[in-house]
Formats: C-alpha cells, structure tokens, sequence
C-alpha cells in the first residue's frame, strides 16, 4: 500500500496515542509525558559507537529514527517534537523530518538536547526513556503507573501500524524469496544472508533481529548466529527466520526446505499444515496459552504419524516428550519490538498471567484481543542435548531412535506467521504477502 494511505492512517494512531497517554498520565499523576528516543552508546574502550534503535516508547508516537530526540505532550495540547541537529562535521545530522507524519507535531530544531530543558518548562513529567543529562531532574523515569498502561494497550495495533507491518511483511516475503533462490542456486548461509539483505532494502542493523540462515544441524540451533562463508556438500536442509521493518515495525518469519523430496520433506508438510490450523485460531477472546497446548498436541500427532514416538499423543504430550522435539513457545506478541511489551500482564495496573506449569519459554499469556498482532511458530527439532537428557529420564523408552538418527542430521523445522486477531477470520499477514508474490 502507498503512503497515502499510511498518510490516512496515521493520524486516528496518533489520536488514539494520546488517548492512551491521557489515561496513563491521569493514572500516574503526572502532568506531562516526554518521550526520549535514546542517544548511542559506546562499544567499551572505543570511539564507534553500537547500532543505534530508538526507544519502542518514542517510536510508538512517530516513525523517527533519530538519537538524542524528545516527544514532548501534555494532555489537551499538540505533540511536541524536539529534533536535535547537531553542528557535525564527523557525522551527517539527521534531516529536518519530512513525511506524513510531520505536521501532526509542534517541531522545535535543536542543536543539542541540553535544549530539551527550555522547551519542556517545569511541570511533573513522567519522562520515558534512560537516564540521561538532557532529561536529569525533570521528572521520574519510566514510572510503572505510566509505562504499564501503555506498554499493555500497545499489544493492541492500530489500522496504522497494522498497515506498517503488513508494508514489513512485503519487504520480508520478498526476501525470504531470494534467500530460497539463493539456497537453491547453491549458495552458503552467508551468500543467502547478503541476498536477503539486498532483496529487504536493508543494511544488517536495520533488520529487526539477526537473520537465523542454518543449514543441517545449524537449524536444530534455534537462534543459531553464525553465518559460514563456505556451503558443505550435500547440504540437505535450510532453515531461515528472518524478518524487516517498516516505520519500526517488524515482521518475524520463518520457513524450512528440504533439499530434495523425502520424509524430511513431508514432516516440513505436516508442521506447516498444523500451523495454518493453529494460526486460524488466532480470534478475540482465545487464551493463547491454548494455542501453545493445542500445539503440543499438533505435534504429538505428527510425531506419531511420522514414527519418531510410539507412544500415544496423549502421552507424549504428559510426559513432556513433545518438548523434546518442541522445546519453545508458540509466539509472541509482536510489533515495535520482536517480542513485543506486555506478553503476560493480567492487567493495565500491573498483575501476572502464569504460564502453563512446565512451558517456561512461552512469551504471551493474555487473551487475545482485536488488533493483536502475535507469531504461530510450531517446530520440531533434532536437538542433542535434549535428546539425551529424555534417553536418561526414560521419556526416551518411547523415542524411535533410528527414526531419530535418520532425521538428526537435518536438524529442525519451524514454519512462522504473523497473524493479527480479529472478528471472523484472522490475517494472516505472512500468508497473504507470499500469495500476493507468487
Ligand atoms: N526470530 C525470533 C523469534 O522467532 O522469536
Ligand atoms: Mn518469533
Ligand atoms: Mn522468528
């Protein structure tokens, strides 16, 4: 979709932005919100400085990317934005912001953030972001009655940043679709990064997270980070979770081929069909912890269809077996940030939503709400260690081992979405952008 649209879009966000703050600040007792978008940071004993990435909170209002810049609200006025411009000649400043979004903001150019203080005036502010001299003796940092409102109403997505996602996904799928081409013209993991970078628009540190490119038993490592420059023969399987940004907003996906046709191919098959199955229940009011259970009972079934256990589903569910092959959460929130703010809060003042007893790497334990926008990433994995530890436990009675050593050496499987709830029918967004590029 065109700017335009976004152009239309943005500007109910916004409103619905300072809504949300006008909640938070009453809640808190506060006069004023200024939102920090971070300054860069240092590598240790050195003068290059690491990627900069703004603070999700300042980006929730605007698609700026700048260090050093301040949101400055209070209730019943227009958003301030105070850009700081510094006089470099070491380094380019940023531009004067231009785009859809501008003119929905007071601007005031600065040429250093020690000007914030004149700008902000002295009232109560809740000042969000880390401390630091520009913002020292304002106001309280971060204060949990502020931030818990509005980190728990951001897993909630606008049309706006619904729209910016779905702009991610595009750039993503179109990636994801050169990194098969690339595996398949014979390329190494680090071939087939380069041409997902080149395909996504994209330098390294604009990705939303390190591409996860492994081939073979690099993809039983579930956030496997090296990128081999040789390709070994005979390679048979690839594994590639890799997203993009649009305006901040991230897409996170993932997909597995087989080299050739087999039952490596067909186990591919059978977790992909189960995610679409569970991907459909991504509805208001569903408790996604039922969505991780209903994936361990998935799994449990293709597991037995495939031979690897020969227990009943039911039992390999009980005992724990599935999280041996499936050792992680169905998803997570998703937005501004992978894992998105607020995955298990109870409520908008505080409070905890429990993961299921023994699923201890689930990241989102809320009902689902309109507007929600989460990942479904079954997998099943071949991983050493933990199948040892179920041989020594005695899960591993009901393990077929050769099974297991024929599939071992092609390492794992996970197929992942972004699906946004809403009534009727979920969107799939991931699903919709490959079939709009086929
Ligand atoms: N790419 C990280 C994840 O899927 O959560
Ligand atoms: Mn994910
Ligand atoms: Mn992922």
């Amino acid at each position: 979709m065109a700017q335009k649209s976004l152009a239309e879009l943005y500007g109910r966000h916004l409103q619905e932005v300072m809504a949300r703050a006008d909640r938070a600040l009453i809640a808190g007792g506060y006069q004023g919100l200024i939102m920090c978008s971070g300054s860069q940071v240092y590598y240790y004993l050195d003068d290059s400085t690491y990627p900069f990435r703004p603070n999700p909170r300042y980006r929730a209002w605007l698609p700026d990317t700048s260090p050093d810049c301040f949101v400055v609200y209070r209730p019943g006025r227009r958003p301030k934005l105070v850009f700081t411009q510094p006089d470099d000649y070491w380094y380019l400043p940023p531009e004067r912001p231009e785009g859809y979004w501008v003119g929905h903001f007071d601007l005031e150019i600065v040429r250093s953030p020690a000007e914030l203080r004149k700008a902000a005036g002295r009232v109560r502010w809740a000042v969000l972001g880390e401390p630091g001299p520009a913002t020292e003796g304002l106001g309280d940092y971060d204060p949990p009655a502020v931030t818990g409102p509005l980190d728990y109403s951001r897993a909630i997505k606008s049309p706006y940043e619904i729209e910016c996602m779905a702009l991610a996904t595009v750039a993503g799928v179109r990636a994801h679709r050169a990194a098969e081409q690339a595996f398949r013209a014979g390329g190494s993991e680090y071939d087939i990064h380069l041409a997902y970078c080149r395909a996504a628009g994209a330098r390294e540190e604009e990705l939303p997270y390190n591409n996860i490119i492994g081939f073979d038993r690099h993809a039983a490592v579930l956030h496997y980070q090296v990128l081999d420059r040789e390709r070994p023969a005979g390679v048979k399987s690839f594994l590639i979770d890799a997203g993009a940004q649009h305006a901040g907003y991230a897409c996170d996906i993932t997909r597995t081929y087989s080299a050739e046709p087999g039952d490596f191919q067909e186990l591919v098959r059978a977790v992909d069909a189960a995610q679409q199955k569970l991907a459909a229940r991504v509805l208001p009011g569903v408790d996604y912890r039922d969505i991780h259970l209903e994936a361990h009972r998935s799994i449990a079934g293709i597991l037995v269809a495939h031979g690897i256990v020969s227990c009943t589903p039911e039992a390999a569910v009980e005992t724990g077996l599935t999280s041996v092959f499936f050792p992680h959460g169905i998803g997570h929130l998703l937005g501004l940030m992978v894992h998105d703010a607020s995955g298990f809060a109870a409520a908008p003042d505080g409070g905890t939503r429990e993961k299921p007893a023994g699923h201890p790497y689930l990241r989102l334990t809320r009902d689902l709400e309109p507007g929600f926008a989460v990942t479904i990433e079954p997998g099943i994995y071949f991983i050493d260690s933990l199948l040892e530890a179920a041989r020594a436990d005695g899960r591993g009675r009901a393990i077929d081992w050769k099974r297991v050593e024929a599939l071992r050496p092609f390492g794992g499987i996970r197929i992942e979405d972004n699906v946004v709830a809403q009534p009727g029918a979920p969107r799939n967004l991931t699903r919709e952008a490959f079939a709009a590029a086929n």
